[in-house]
């Protein structure tokens, strides 16, 4: 509407200020003032961030709306960054007093640049559901020296938004609709927090708060050498997700999340993307692990494995496993405009079933959830 009002925002960072004009309204969230502050001053994607406005910290979310009225006067906001992080382009930016329209060269070179650096090419996160932030440990938070073997936290960085960034995790987060606020890198060494998830029986290679609000994954080797195998951080991640629905290690849990494993595999082996001359199940190290004759067998063989630990099996949760299975192939063979195999169409299997088996079962798990949460 032409009537929008439009209003400005006054940064300030370590003794730099910066006005962003007339960029603002009242349908402003804090998730869009953290991007418009970081693309301000030109911060890199490790440095963190806090803003602060009449003394109170604004929520980096996309639901928080950061001005309920338009401000009488020009609201000034405090900038407060990690002690590395650098101002870089504030010197350029204050030459230009409108600071709209910040997809300028630079801006493009960047995001170009990033997409290089990604090895998933031009894949990128779904604009809706999806992973908003990232965060490494930093060798402060674990203990270890800068001059051990460790992988950098850039580099814990990198790997956290490659998994965020994978198509097979994306196309099971538009399915799913989710949207986990941060995705973190899970404290190699709290021997506390394991000790605390052991007696919980509780995973040991991840965590879930919130139901999904964050999720932490344990990306380093035990002896911190090195990162864990990628495909094994995507299970790890599949399995936190799928603690979104069921918090317990049970039957229901190990369906939903041998039929999140499904939607995953399924995804790379038969879209068959290429990236540089691989394909996204290469780059993802599965083309030496299954094809597309094996997914639904090498899915019961990690499901025995992984369920053993919880003194269950997957033969009783083999069905809905198996149906998911034949769904996401014949989803995938029209995709791809391939033709369905005649015995797996008709009499067999009936999709619109089995949608609405896998809703039933999810209501089933949300309701149980609640009923637990009330006991806690
Ligand atoms: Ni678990």
């Amino acid at each position: 509407m032409a009537s929008a009002s439009y209003f400005s925002v006054s940064l300030s960072c370590k003794g730099q200020s910066v006005t962003l004009e007339n960029s603002f309204t009242t349908s402003a969230t804090g998730e869009e003032l953290y991007q418009q502050t970081r693309q301000a001053f030109g911060f890199a994607v490790e440095d963190e961030i806090k803003l602060l406005y009449k003394g109170k910290k604004l929520q980096n979310d996309s639901t928080t709306l950061v001005f309920s009225t338009i401000p009488k006067k020009l609201p000034k906001i405090m900038v407060m960054a990690t002690s590395n992080a650098t101002v870089q382009k504030i010197a350029e930016k204050t030459s230009d007093p409108l600071l709209r329209g910040f997809e300028d060269d630079d801006e493009k070179k960047k995001k170009k640049k990033q997409q290089e650096a990604s090895i998933w090419g031009t894949f990128g996160q779904d604009k809706n559901y999806k992973f908003v932030k990232f965060e490494a440990c930093t060798w402060q938070s674990f203990g270890h020296r800068p001059t051990e073997s460790t992988p950098h936290a850039f580099a814990a960085q990198r790997l956290l938004e490659q998994l965020a960034t994978d198509p097979g995790i994306v196309a099971i987060m538009k399915e799913r609709e989710l949207v986990v606020n941060t995705l973190g890198e899970m404290d190699p060494i709290d021997d506390r927090l394991m000790q605390a998830k052991q007696h919980h029986g509780g995973c040991l290679l991840g965590y879930n708060t919130n139901h999904g609000l964050r999720i932490d994954i344990k990306l380093r080797t035990e002896d911190l050498q090195g990162f864990r195998p990628y495909p094994e951080l995507a299970s790890t991640l599949i399995h936190e997700l799928s603690h979104n629905w069921v918090g317990d290690h049970n039957l229901l849990f190990w369906t939903n999340h041998g039929q999140m494993r499904a939607e995953y595999l399924y995804h790379h082996i038969y879209m068959t993307s290429v990236v540089k001359g691989k394909t996204t199940a290469e780059l993802a190290g599965l083309s030496n692990m299954i094809t597309k004759d094996t997914i639904f067998p090498f899915i019961m063989q990690e499901l025995a494995k992984d369920m053993q630990q919880h003194g269950l099996h997957p033969n009783m949760i083999q069905a809905p496993i198996q149906q998911r299975c034949q769904e996401l192939e014949n989803q995938y063979l029209q995709a791809t405009g391939q033709r369905l195999g005649g015995t797996t169409t008709a009499d067999s299997f009936n999709s619109e079933d089995a949608s609405a088996a896998r809703e039933r079962m999810l209501e089933a798990a949300e309701r149980r959830r609640q009923q637990q949460d009330k006991k806690s």
